[in-house]
């Protein structure tokens, strides 16, 4: 089908550098373009493609120049209100692309432009091959290859540093591939690289370099050096290499998250305490399942414990915690489309920290389970729960992080209301209706720093009595 010309107004264009291929506007062509305009040529339409603001309340859309600069230059500068042009939908080409292979048309791109529109082509879209670079430009496969050569070996070395973390969480390969959007064999061509990268981490760690100086040279997290350095290590030399102590009695109480392991997140846990759930409850390659990751301290410990960790969160942050899959556990649907399902193996560890009820709604999306009423919290908890024993082994073990939630803010301790609040019993009654049975009950308060002297003197005033337990619930 022919494309529509249409007239558009020459002040709603723009020329958008980031996707203009040549260095500089042609002035003498623009003056040709000119000259013609005056002695009444008509030209062929440029064209455009149309633009919106990425806020739905602004409504206006404007456009952009992906064929025609010199064209459109020369009617600006002879007063034109308006310019044919056709619109142009590009379902999915990149535009940069698309505007150099135009522009090639009426006259070859210089040798550096070629270059580098090859490389903001690539550096914008590193899926891009050098073929299809190469044919918008006008130049081999080869010859892309050689612009881009340096572009593509920091990138593909992010890829492989990717792959390499959820291969060695234990994630197969065909969630691998679908995580990062790549052909299944291109994981299984990069596979056998790997130990060529652990080699050179190995190499500088036998130098004496220490754990942060090692991942700050080949940019890999701290978890991964440590994931290497601990290798064929033992539960208890890898916690003395960790500089934590082992309690072994049932009050795990830490100062302070361990920065090393985990992002900032609200309700973010400390690893000490992931680390005794694993020691205590699991073995070295044991699989962990953790459905609700946030900031991914427990896939983090898992690393530097040598154990493989499934992920899952609703929120998605493909870029820094890939080894996190993006899920939502919807009250309303049957989770039959929860990513691991299908996959083989069953977790031998699930360790389930969920936000509190209400507690922190606000710092969480909108999704998030924190925004239900009690009722319904409970009652996601239950199908939760339920959902659990089917997708576990008859001996996995369920590590379930939660405290009594009672609403004491500005309310005297005798005046709270009895079925407000919900407390480690309730749970205990749901895990008993889902056919888990408890084992052990563990005290892993928080700090009590979290009232500061002005909140503890108006406390006691009102006799208000706040919440330090936290406890890890296991279950069988
Ligand atoms: C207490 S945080 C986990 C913190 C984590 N253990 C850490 O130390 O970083 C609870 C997580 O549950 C996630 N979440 C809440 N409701 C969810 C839902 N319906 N589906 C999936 N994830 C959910 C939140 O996004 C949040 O990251």
């Amino acid at each position: 089908m022919k494309d529509k010309v249409i007239k558009i107004p020459v002040s709603d264009i723009v020329l958008d550098e980031s996707i203009y291929p040549r260095e500089n506007i042609d002035h003498k062509r623009v003056h040709v373009f000119e000259e013609n305009l005056r002695d009444g040529f008509s030209f062929d339409p440029i064209q455009v493609q149309a633009c919106s603001d990425p806020d739905p309340a602004i409504q206006k859309i404007w456009y952009r120049v992906l064929d025609g600069a010199h064209r459109w230059t020369a009617f600006k500068n002879t007063g034109r209100v308006v310019i044919p042009a056709i619109v142009k939908t590009l379902d999915g080409a990149d535009p940069l692309l698309y505007a150099a292979k135009q522009a090639i048309g009426p006259k070859q791109l210089t040798e550096v432009e070629t270059k580098n529109t090859a490389r903001r082509a690539f550096q914008s879209n590193p899926r891009l091959t050098s073929a299809e670079i190469g044919r918008a430009i006008g130049r081999s496969r080869q010859a892309v290859d050689l612009y881009i050569a340096d572009l593509r070996a920091t990138t593909l070395l992010e890829l492989d540093l990717k792959i390499f973390r959820l291969n060695q969480l234990g994630i197969p390969q065909d969630r691998i591939a679908k995580r990062l959007d790549i052909p299944q064999q291109t994981i299984s061509r990069y596979l056998p690289k790997m130990p060529a990268l652990a080699k050179w981490v190995n190499s500088d760690l036998s130098k004496g370099f220490t754990v942060p100086q090692v991942a700050q040279k080949h940019d890999w997290t701290e978890p991964m050096v440590w994931s290497q350095a601990l290798q064929g290590k033992d539960d208890q030399t890898r916690f003395k290499a960790l500089n934590w102590g082992i309690r072994t009695w049932d009050l795990w109480n830490f100062n302070d998250c361990d920065k090393r392991f985990g992002d900032v997140w609200p309700g973010r846990i400390p690893a000490q305490l992931v680390a005794h759930i694993l020691y205590f409850f699991s073995k070295q390659d044991d699989l962990v399942f953790d459905p609700m990751a946030g900031g991914g301290v427990c896939a983090d410990t898992c690393l530097a414990m040598g154990r493989r960790c499934w992920s899952l969160d609703m929120e998605d942050r493909p870029e820094t915690r890939p080894e996190i899959e993006p899920y939502h556990w919807n009250l309303d649907s049957k989770w039959k489309d929860l990513p691991i399902m299908g996959s083989k193996g069953k977790p031998d560890l699930i360790i389930c920290d969920p936000p509190y009820f209400d507690k922190k709604a606000s710092e969480y999306s909108e999704q998030s389970i924190s925004g239900l009423s009690r009722k319904e919290y409970l009652k996601f908890l239950e199908k939760f729960f339920l959902f659990l024993k089917i997708i576990s082994k008859k001996n996995t073990r369920l590590a379930f992080i939660n405290s009594d939630w009672r609403d004491f803010q500005n309310c005297p301790a005798n005046k709270e209301e009895p079925g407000q609040g919900i407390l480690v019993v309730d749970y205990y009654e749901i895990f008993k209706k889902t056919g888990w049975t408890l084992t052990h009950i563990i005290q892993a308060p928080l700090s009590s720093e979290r009232f500061n002297a002005g909140v503890v003197a108006a406390m006691q005033k009102k006799k208000i009595l706040g919440v330090v337990s936290r406890y890890v619930m296991i279950l069988r």
